[in-house]
């Protein structure tokens, strides 16, 4: 199959609701949806996301909020899929965000910037993410009509 990416609408996103939004984006671009789950990820998991940012000073200011409310996970399916959504989520920073992206139009602050998704410079980034929120057998293998 294509390429597939994780990505996960942060809980500020779940809280303003704007997992509708998000999904929309993603479909009228034309990827396809492999894997969703509502969760609200404990500490444990959290660090284990995230744990590349282990040791940076933002890093529990980073884990109290992912923690603190739902968040929605999301694998994403097509060609050169990880460049694509990265492109459509924006820069880190939603004040150097572009308009138009999910961070430049939505985000409010660098922690609260809605959305996750995996980095395309780092390797391997999308396998472990996606491993620590999905099971292989938890993601779906279907045509779509195109
Ligand atoms: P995300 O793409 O989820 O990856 C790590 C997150 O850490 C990042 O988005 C930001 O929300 C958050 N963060 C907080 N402070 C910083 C910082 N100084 N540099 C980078 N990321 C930060």
């Amino acid at each position: 199959y294509d390429e597939r990416t994780f990505v996960m609408v942060k809980p500020d996103g779940v809280q303003r609701g704007l997992i509708g939004e998000i999904i929309s984006r993603f479909e009228d671009r034309g990827l396809k949806l492999v894997g969703a789950k509502a969760l609200t990820l404990d500490e444990e998991l959290a660090s284990e996301h995230y744990s590349e940012h282990q040791g940076k000073d933002f890093f529990d200011d980073l884990i109290d909020f992912i923690t603190s409310g739902p968040v929605f996970a999301m694998v994403w399916e097509g060609k050169d899929a990880t460049r694509q959504v990265r492109r459509m989520v924006g820069a880190t920073d939603p004040g150097e965000a572009a308009p138009g992206t999910i961070r430049g139009d939505y985000g409010l602050d660098l922690g609260r910037n809605v959305i996750h998704a995996s980095d395309h410079e780092d390797e391997g980034a999308n396998a472990r993410e996606t491993s620590v929120f999905f099971d292989d057998d938890e993601l779906l293998n279907y045509e779509q009509a195109t």
